[in-house]
């Protein structure tokens, strides 16, 4: 079934202001003001919003009880563990400090962090590509990318009245 309304969408740099030099960032997981609401229990930190594949790299920081819902990957993700544990509603492992995985494209699933869990999950994800997030039945729901999240990444930073150019420095 083929989805619509989708519209097109940029980093909103002028041509001479995209960078394709290397950079760093250091993030402050303490810095509660850097932590960027998704949803009402967790919150992500960007490492880089991809403008080429359209995906990013982020750490999620997810409560206890957290459910991020059922979404579909039309490319590859690659997450690594920090801190807690969580898992797919879809596969029996549950992930701990240090776990790594991989997940080739079309891999759909439901994050879930555990109610009793003792602490919150902080992940490192590198996605490729963009996320379909779905009904139970595989219906189309709702739309995500890395130029999604550089939006939100934008409002948070202006409503806090953070530094816009940290931003900016991440898109690659
Ligand atoms: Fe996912």
């Amino acid at each position: 079934m083929p989805v619509s309304a989708f519209a097109s969408y940029d980093d909103g740099l002028a041509t001479s202001d995209r960078r394709r030099d290397h950079f760093i960032t250091d993030l402050d997981l303490d810095d509660d003001r850097l932590w960027i609401p998704y949803g009402d229990t967790a919150w992500f930190q960007p490492c880089r919003f991809d403008v080429t594949t359209g995906g990013f790299t982020a750490v999620l920081k997810a409560l206890p009880g957290t459910v991020v819902p059922k979404h579909y990957h039309v490319s590859t993700v690659q997450g690594w563990t920090l801190q807690g544990s969580w898992g797919y509603r879809e596969h029996d492992w549950l992930a701990g400090a240090g776990t790594f995985i991989f997940e080739p494209s079309g891999e759909s699933h439901t994050l879930v962090v555990p109610e009793d869990a003792d602490e919150p999950a902080i992940i490192l994800f590198i996605v490729s590509g963009g996320l379909v997030f779905t009904d139970d039945e595989g219906n189309f729901a709702a739309y995500e990318d890395g130029f999604t999240l550089l939006e939100l990444a934008r409002e948070h930073y202006g409503s806090k009245g953070l530094d816009l150019g940290r931003l900016d420095a991440l898109i690659r």
